[in-house]
């Protein structure tokens, strides 16, 4: 499903000397498979997610999605391809203030041109039943803790149902109950259906 030849990714950042964040990677994530990226800050992790997602483009070498280089693709056809058929959790939460927890969840849905359906309403409501938000279904980001916020960033992920699940340190927000896992961190996963149990905010995070 994905696919990394030879990616090379350098930074030149203005007056500074250029940065190799990411160094001749191969990688091959097929559909079904869990890849945790672990690495300390600056090492990468964040590099290598949005090289594949299309968010960055390589140096050098090709990112592949299911065969198509990603970068061939025009800037619709990408935008397309994120919002269809991969989900995001980033590092630091990224919720809109002016949509409550439920809206937020169905955003990605509503860029799909999914939003009024009563099925998907239902999925929303219920992928934050298990991120265990069912009481904040209104409530504003604001209103929310940090590790809340991300358990609704990590519901709005799945919302579209993608074939590819892009976590940049996932867990690094969510209080107590992440004490004592590695905060550093970042996977890549094909979820067949709904929430691994891995993911899940829960004492369940291995
Ligand atoms: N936009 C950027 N401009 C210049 N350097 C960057 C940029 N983004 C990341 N870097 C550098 O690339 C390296 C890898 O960063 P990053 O991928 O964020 O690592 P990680 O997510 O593992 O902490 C770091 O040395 C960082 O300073
Ligand atoms: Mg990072």
């Amino acid at each position: 499903m994905i696919l990394l030849n030879q990616v090379n990714k350098t930074y030149h950042p203005r007056g500074n000397a250029a940065v190799a964040a990411v160094k001749d990677v191969n990688l091959q994530v097929e559909s079904g498979e869990f890849v945790v990226i672990t690495g300390r800050s600056g090492s990468g992790k964040t590099t290598l997610l949005n090289l594949v997602a299309g968010l960055a483009q390589p140096s050098s070498g090709q990112v592949r999605f299911d065969g198509v280089d990603v970068w061939s693709l025009s800037d619709r056809a990408q935008a397309f391809l994120r919002n269809q058929r991969m989900g995001f959790v980033f590092q630091f939460p990224s919720l809109l203030q002016s949509l409550t927890t439920l809206e937020n969840v169905l955003l990605p849905a509503m860029f799909a041109g999914r939003d009024g359906k009563k099925p998907l309403r239902e999925r929303a409501v219920q992928l934050l039943e298990e991120v265990g938000l069912a009481d904040k279904l209104s409530f504003y980001p604001r209103q929310l803790s940090a590790g809340q916020q991300q358990r609704v960033v990590v519901a709005r992920s799945l919302v579209n149902q993608p074939e590819l699940l892009l976590a940049d340190e996932p867990t690094s927000n969510l209080d107590e109950q992440s004490e004592g896992r590695s905060s550093t961190s970042s996977r890549i996963s094909t979820p067949a259906a709904g929430l691994p149990s891995c993911w899940s905010p829960t004492p369940a995070i291995s």
